[in-house]
This record gives structure tokens, C-alpha cells and sequence, in this order.
């Protein structure tokens, strides 16, 4: 069955159940060999980066497999690199439902799920059963009950524990679906949390014997100056990496559109223009000095080759995923490597 038949089907089941039967089925595709009957086979285009080995450029965003329970069926489908959570320290079931919503003639979603997930313990066993071998990044949040004053506490927790399991942690601080989560992003509590990160990480890095690299994921809800300053304190803290960009606030692309007064993140095609200007914000102050991860309305590979041309080293994918499925993984490594091969 061609893939806009299936996504037709399953669009017109409630979004939370097409969800988790379209994931479910990723993973038992992958488990009986049948990946290849929904998608092509990987694209190879390797690079170094962070001193990890991406076999192509193109990964899946954080959100998608919050619990790590289909890593192996999702990385079948061709993703250079897979990012897990974002995971709390305890289980914790997200906000009331609804809280995900399909726009679908503007090809976004409004989400508000509020960090459902099972807990860093149980993403440990998943991951461990996964036995996967390839890029895996880890993303890290606070728990909804954990008073802010505690919040280094909660990533500190997860950072431990996922750090052996990690190729890569990221640092949530951008979702808008936690009380005062984005103010971390912000002055003294952005250097404070940092502080006590690296610390930790420091202190990781030698029990482990090994560096895994760290990055933090940033909101574009943000102006220059905002950008400025969380670059000149992710560069002073020796950060390895930034992920541009997390969903945004803003109405402003979908205004009267079904859906467009629902409470959350806005994701998707209206999500492109503005998660590209806080993308070239951040390259003016970082490039070259740490990775720059590129995120926000990749719908065609053309989206995503030009993430890469504004500056970024690498793209990830959301909801262009929901909408268009492996096709994209494939089109946006392919675009990318012709951007790659001749930058313009
Ligand atoms: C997300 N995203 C997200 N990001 C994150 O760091 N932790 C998370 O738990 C989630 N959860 C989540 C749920 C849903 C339903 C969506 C649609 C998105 C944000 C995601 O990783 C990505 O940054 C944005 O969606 C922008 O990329 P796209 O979707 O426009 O490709």
C-alpha cells in the first residue's frame, strides 16, 4: 500500500491512537525483516561530528519515541540518527487529553503532552533490550512536580543515568508544556542549570571513561539578543552542541485555522520559516565553535537541504514524518548530500 493511502487510513483514527498503532507497527515491520516494504534503504553519508560517526545527517526528533520503544523499527527506516524522550526521572502520564491536534491543510500539529513518559528507569530497559548500535541520542527533562528551585536535581538524575547508555544527552529546556521549563533558557538560572550540568558531566566523563557529548535543545520563540546570550553561555560552558529549534508559541502562521487557539507547541510546514531565523541567529554566533542541529517544518528534502545551507550540520524531523512518511527520510539525506557536494 502506498504510503498516503495508509496515512489517509490512520489519520481518521483518534491522533493518540494512529500514533502508537503507526509506531507499533514500525516495530513489527522491523522485527520480521519488513522494513523495506515501507522504506528505502538507508542513505549513506557519513560525517563526524561531536566526535560521533552520523551515517547520514537526516535524525529523528525528540518526542516521537518518548519511552525508547521503537528505536530499532524507527532507524529501519533509514534515520542517520535517533533521539529518544524526553524523559523525567519518574513516570509521569502528561496532561489531560485531548492535547495533540492534526492540522492537516496546514500540515502541523499543536502539541501539549506535557512530557508523558514512563520514567529514565524504564527507558534504560528499553534501550538495553533495543540493543542498538547506532547514533542514539537521549533527551532530559524535569519532572511537572519538581519545584523549579529542584530542577538541576531532575536532569542531573537522568544525565546519570542515561549517560552510559547515551551516544549523545540533549538538554530539554525549551518545551512549552512545563510550567516555567523555557526560563531556564535565561540569565542566571540558564548558567546555574549549565553549571551543575557540566559538573556532573565532568565527573561522569571520568568515571566512564569516555565523553558524551552534550547539547541543548533551544525554543525560537526567542529575539537576537536572547540568542546572543544563550550562545555566549552555551559556548562558555563548553557545550557540545544546540538544537534549533523546538515547537513555537507563536499563532502567527496559522491564525483562524481549525485548531490554531488549542494551548501548546505549534510544529510543521508554519514552523519553518521562524525555527530557520532562530537557526541563523545561532550559526552568526557559533558555527564552527560546536554543532549546530537544525529542526522545524522539514517537509521535502529541499526544507532540509536548506536548514544545511543556513548553517546547520545536521536535521532532525518531527512532523514532517507524520505527514509524509519514510519517503522523506530518504529525499531530505538525498537533498542534503547534493547541498553537501555543492554548497551555493
Ligand atoms: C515534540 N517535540 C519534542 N521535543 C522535545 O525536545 N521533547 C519532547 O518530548 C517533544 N515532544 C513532542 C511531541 C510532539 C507531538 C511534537 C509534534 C513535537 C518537538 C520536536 O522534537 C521538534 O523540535 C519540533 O516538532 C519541530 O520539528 P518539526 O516537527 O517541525 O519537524
Amino acid at each position: 500500500m502506498k504510503f498516503n493511502a495508509l496515512r489517509d487510513l490512520l489519520f481518521l483514527l483518534p491522533t493518540e491512537t494512529s500514533h502508537h498503532l503507526s509506531l507499533q507497527s514500525v516495530s513489527w515491520l522491523e522485527q520480521m525483516n519488513l522494513s523495506p516494504l515501507i522504506a528505502k534503504p538507508r542513505v549513506e553519508d557519513p560525517v563526524e561530528l561531536m566526535g560521533i560517526h552520523f551515517p547520514n545527517r537526516v535524525g529523528l526528533a525528540a518526542g516521537l519515541d518518548k519511552d525508547a520503544a521503537h528505536i530499532r523499527g524507527l532507524a529501519a527506516l533509514g534515520f542517520g540518527f535517533i533521539e529518544v524522550g524526553t524523559v523525567t526521572p519518574l513516570a509521569q502520564p502528561g496532561n489531560a487529553k485531548p492535547r495533540l491536534f492534526r492540522l492537516a491543510p496546514e500540515k502541523a500539529i499543536i502539541n501539549r503532552m506535557g512530557f508523558n513518559n514512563d520514567g529514565v528507569a524504564a527507558l534504560i530497559r528499553r534501550v538495553n533490550r533495543a540493543k542498538f548500535d547506532g547514533v542514539l541520542g537521549i533527551n532530559i527533562g524535569k519532572n511537572k512536580l519538581t519545584p523549579m528551585e529542584n530542577t538541576l536535581d531532575d536532569y542531573v538524575a537522568c544525565l546519570q543515568k542515561v549517560y552510559r547508555h547515551a551516544t549523545y544527552v540533549t538538554i530539554n529546556i525549551s518545551s512549552p508544556n512545563t510550567k516555567d521549563l523555557r526560563s531556564l533558557q535565561h540569565g542566571d538560572e540558564l548558567s546555574a542549570l549549565l553549571e551543575g550540568i557540566k559538573t556532573s558531566h565532568q565527573q561522569l566523563a571520568e568515571q566512564h571513561g569516555r565523553h558524551v557529548p552534550l547539547v541543548v535543545k533551544i525554543a525560537p520563540d526567542m529575539d537576537a539578543d536572547e540568542i546572543r546570550s544563550v550562545c555566549q553561555q552555551l559556548l562558555a560552558f563548553e557545550i557540545d552542541g544546540v538544537i534549533v529549534s523546538n515547537t513555537t508559541v507563536s499563532r502567527q502562521e496559522i491564525e483562524g485555522a481549525r485548531y490554531s487557539e488549542e494551548t501548546g507547541g505549534l510544529s510543521g510546514a508554519p514552523l519553518l520559516a521562524k525555527s530557520n531565523l532562530a537557526l541563523q541567529a545561532v550559526v552568526g554566533e557559533v558555527k564552527g565553535k560546536i554543532a549546530v542541529i537544525g529542526v522545524g517544518g522539514i517537509m521535502t528534502g529541499a526544507d532540509a537541504a536548506e536548514k544545511i545551507r543556513l548553517g546547520a550540520d545536521l536535521v532532525q524531523i518531527y512532523t514532517g514524518f507524520i505527514y509524509e512518511g519514510p519517503p522523506l527520510i530518504e529525499s531530505a539525506a538525498l537533498a542534503i548530500s547534493r547541498q553537501v557536494a555543492s554548497p551555493n
